[in-house]
This record gives structure tokens, sequence and C-alpha cells, in this order.
């Protein structure tokens, strides 16, 4: 099994772009914090989050293969299957089959919203408040790329409101802020 320092090398080097890798590294952030909410194994969630986009500069113009590629880098590297598990289900709902699996939708869209908003702050992350990232939340000009419904239907998916959500994910993404300039 890998630990945090070599999965991080390992992300690294598959990421052409630093945006790819800055976004993989906050989704690792924002699972740290959810697995601490849910008392689960936060190593595991780390890996999930970290690894979820992992073939993003390679597969950018073949959707299909966005994942799957993925996968099959973890499993030869022999990732536990749990965590290639929830990597194929942020693109594959059929693999949504565990609430770590659930949690990656609602973790990569919701760290999408909090790197845009910290990249207009001076002060980055720091000091964020729940309040502005829901007031961001609803502007849809502000980072349109980032899906809306997938942090509103939180609740339904892993049952937590909105606000945790964003509470969480702003303690995440403060953890793991340094690796990542925010
Ligand atoms: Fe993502």
């Amino acid at each position: 099994m890998m630990d945090i320092v070599e999965a991080r090398a390992f992300a690294r080097s598959k990421c052409d772009k630093d945006t790819t890798y800055r976004h993989l590294v906050s989704v690792e952030g924002v699972m740290r914090a959810l697995s601490r909410r849910f008392e689960e194994d936060e190593e595991t969630w780390a890996l999930a989050g970290l690894f979820h986009d992992l073939d993003q500069d390679i597969t950018d113009s073949d959707p299909d293969r966005h994942a799957t590629l993925a996968a099959e880098w973890l499993r030869a590297e022999g990732v536990k299957e749990v965590v290639v598990n929830a990597v194929l289900a942020h693109n594959f709902p059929e693999y949504r089959t565990d609430r770590m699996a659930r949690a990656i939708v609602p973790a990569d869209a919701v760290a999408g919203l909090l790197v845009a908003a910290a990249l207009v702050r001076p002060e980055k992350s720091v000091g964020m408040k729940v309040s502005s990232v829901r007031k961001k939340l609803k502007e849809k000009a502000f980072a349109p790329g980032v899906n809306r419904d997938e942090i509103n239907e939180v609740e339904d998916s892993i049952g937590i409101s909105v606000e945790d959500l964003i509470a969480l994910g702003i303690e995440g993404l403060q953890q793991v802020a340094s690796e990542i300039d925010l």
C-alpha cells in the first residue's frame, strides 16, 4: 500500500497540468475531512480523492476511458480495490456502492468550488467562511464548470447538509493547502 508521499508523487507523475494536480490534492483534502466526519479510514479516503481524476490529462478527449484508464494504472500498482472502485464511481454511477464511492461525487464538486473561491482571495484558503462559499454556490457565473447539483444532492447521497459539506470541505482544503499553494 502506498503512503501519501508516494501516492502524491505517483499522482504528480500522471498529471501534465499543475491545475490537475491541484484539483487531485484538493479532493484528497475534502475526502480526509469527510472520512473523519463518518469515522472511516482517513488514509483510504485520501487515496480515493487523490486518485479520482488521475488520468484526466490523458483521457480529456476520450471521456469513456476516463477513470477506466486510472483504474488500470492503480491495479498495476497494487492499490486496493475499494479505492479503485471509488475512482471508477466518480465517472460511472454503477460503482457508487459504498459511502466512500458516493462521497467522491460531492467532494469533487465542492473542491472545485472551494479552489476557485480560494484563488480569488489574497489569503487563499485561510479564514475562508461557509457563508461566502454558499453565496458563490448560488452565483451561477462563478466557477461555471462546477456541477451545483452534485453539491446540492449531498444530503441524499451521503446524508450530510450542504452547509456541513462546505464546512468540512474548507477544513479539508486547509489541511492540504500547503501542498498546492492555497
Ligand atoms: Fe474531479
